[in-house]
C-alpha cells in the first residue's frame, strides 16, 4: 500500500448515512463548499467521500462511468471541483460483482477501476464487501491494494468488510483503515434487526471494539463506522458519540448534511480540543479502564506525557462519576505507559466546558446526565 497516508485518523464526510443512494453532483459540490464555509476544513476535515450509487454502466471496453443523469458533468469534473476547494475526493466500490446498492462492483475489473479512479484524481477508496460469494476477503483486498499501487496515485484504502474475517489481523499491510463492525445508525443504544443483518447504535458499536486497540496505529486504523452526529440523536448523545470516536482514534467521517447544520451540531463537529485528542500524533487508541454503575472511564495517551480521559454515562438516567485520581492505577499495558497519578499532578482541561478548571489533587465528583460524557485533557504540572 501507499505509505505515509492517514498518519492520523482520516477526517472528512461521506454521503451514505444521510443520503444513501440519493447522491448527485450538486450535493457533492455544495457539501465541499459547506466544508470550507463552516470552518470544518480548517479544523482538519479533508476527504469528501461519495458512497454507493454514483455509478452508471460500464462501456463496451469495461470502463465504469458515473450515472449521467445525476452526474452530468462527469466524475473527473467533480473531482476537480473538490480539489479546487483544497479538499480531497473519495469514491466507493465493492469487491464483489455488485455493490450493496446493486451497482457494478469491481470484481474482475480491479486494475481497470483503479486506473480509472487514479485518472479522475481520486484520493480515497472505500471498498465494500457485498456480493462476494466465494471470494477470500484477504485475497480480494490484496488484489485491490495491488491494483491501486500499480495505478500509481496515492489513494487511502478503506476496507469495508464489517469485521467478518477479522481484518485487523491481516489489514495493516493492505489498507489504511478497516471497518470493525456492521453498519451504524442514528441511535445511541439500539439494535435494528433487518432480518439477515443488523445495524447498530453507538454503544453497541463501541462494545464491538473490545480487544482491537493493539491493531491500530499511524497509517492503519480500526474503523467503527462513520459518524451520525447531526442525524437525529440528542445533543448529549452526539457529544458522547463524537468524544468516544475521538478516544478510539477512529476515522472522523461526518455523515450529516453539512449544508444545513444546527449550531449544536456544528460546534460538536468543530470542537478542536476533541479533534486534537483524535488526531494526536502518537496515534494510540484509547482503552476502557473502569466500568461502575453504568459509567465507563476511558483513557488515551497523548503526546508530551498528556492524557485524555472520558467518563461515559451509558444509561438514560443521571449518574454520579467519582474518581479519586491519586488512588487509581491507570496503565496502558500495550504501550507500557502510565500517568502515575500517585506521583504526578495533572491539570484537568474540560474539553466541552471551558469553565471547569481543577486538578488531579482533588477527587472528581460530578453528575452526568443520561447518555453524556465528561471529557478532559490532562496536562502534567511540573
Ligand atoms: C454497506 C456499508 C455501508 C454503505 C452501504 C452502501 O452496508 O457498510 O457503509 O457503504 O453498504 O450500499
Amino acid at each position: 500500500k501507499f505509505e505515509g497516508l492517514a498518519e492520523t485518523p482520516p477526517m472528512g464526510w461521506n454521503s451514505w448515512n444521510k443520503f444513501a443512494c440519493d447522491v448527485n453532483e450538486n450535493l457533492i459540490k455544495e457539501t465541499a463548499d459547506a466544508m470550507v464555509s463552516t470552518g470544518m476544513k480548517d479544523d482538519g476535515y479533508t476527504y469528501i467521500v461519495i458512497d454507493d450509487c454514483w455509478h452508471g454502466e460500464r462501456d463496451s471496453l469495461g470502463f465504469i462511468h458515473a450515472n449521467k443523469e445525476r452526474f452530468p458533468s462527469g466524475m473527473k469534473a467533480l473531482v476537480d471541483y473538490v480539489h479546487s476547494k483544497g479538499l480531497k475526493f473519495g469514491i466507493y466500490s465493492d469487491a464483489g460483482w455488485q455493490t450493496c446498492g446493486g451497482k457494478p462492483g469491481s470484481r474482475g475489473r480491479e486494475y481497470q477501476d483503479a486506473q480509472t479512479y487514479a485518472s479522475w484524481g481520486v484520493d480515497y477508496l472505500k471498498y465494500d464487501w457485498c456480493n462476494t460469494e466465494d471470494l477470500s476477503a484477504k485475497g480480494a483486498y490484496l488484489t485491490m491494494r495491488d491494483a491501486l499501487f500499480e495505478a500509481g496515485r496515492p489513494i487511502v484504502f478503506s476496507m469495508c468488510e464489517w469485521g467478518t474475517y477479522n481484518p485487523w489481523e491481516w489489514g495493516e499491510p493492505i489498507a489504511h483503515l478497516w471497518r470493525t463492525t456492521g453498519d451504524i445508525y442514528s441511535c445511541f443504544d439500539c439494535e435494528y434487526d433487518h432480518g439477515d443483518w443488523s445495524s447498530w447504535g453507538v454503544l453497541q458499536i463501541l462494545d464491538m471494539q473490545e480487544g482491537l486497540r493493539k491493531y491500530a496505529g499511524p497509517g492503519h486504523w480500526n474503523d467503527p463506522d462513520m459518524m451520525e452526529v447531526g442525524n437525529g440523536m440528542s445533543t448529549n448523545e452526539d457529544q458522547a458519540h463524537f468524544s468516544m470516536w475521538a478516544m478510539l482514534a477512529a476515522p472522523l467521517i461526518a455523515g450529516n448534511d453539512l449544508r444545513n447544520m444546527s449550531d449544536e451540531t456544528k460546534s460538536i463537529l468543530t470542537n478542536r480540543d476533541v479533534i486534537a485528542v483524535n488526531q494526536d500524533p502518537l496515534g494510540i487508541q484509547g482503552f476502557k479502564y473502569q466500568m461502575k454503575d453504568s459509567v465507563s472511564v476511558w483513557f488515551k495517551p497523548l503526546k508530551d506525557n498528556q492524557w485524555a480521559v472520558c467518563f461515559l454515562n451509558r444509561s438514560r438516567e443521571e449518574k454520579k462519576a467519582e474518581f479519586d485520581w491519586e488512588h487509581e492505577k491507570v496503565i496502558d499495558e500495550i504501550n507500557h505507559l502510565s500517568p502515575g497519578f500517585s506521583k504526578n499532578e495533572y491539570s484537568l482541561i474540560n474539553l466541552w466546558n471551558k469553565k471547569d478548571k481543577t486538578s488531579t489533587k482533588n477527587k472528581l465528583k460530578a453528575n452526568l446526565k443520561g447518555h453524556s460524557v465528561l471529557m478532559y485533557r490532562l496536562e502534567k504540572k511540573r
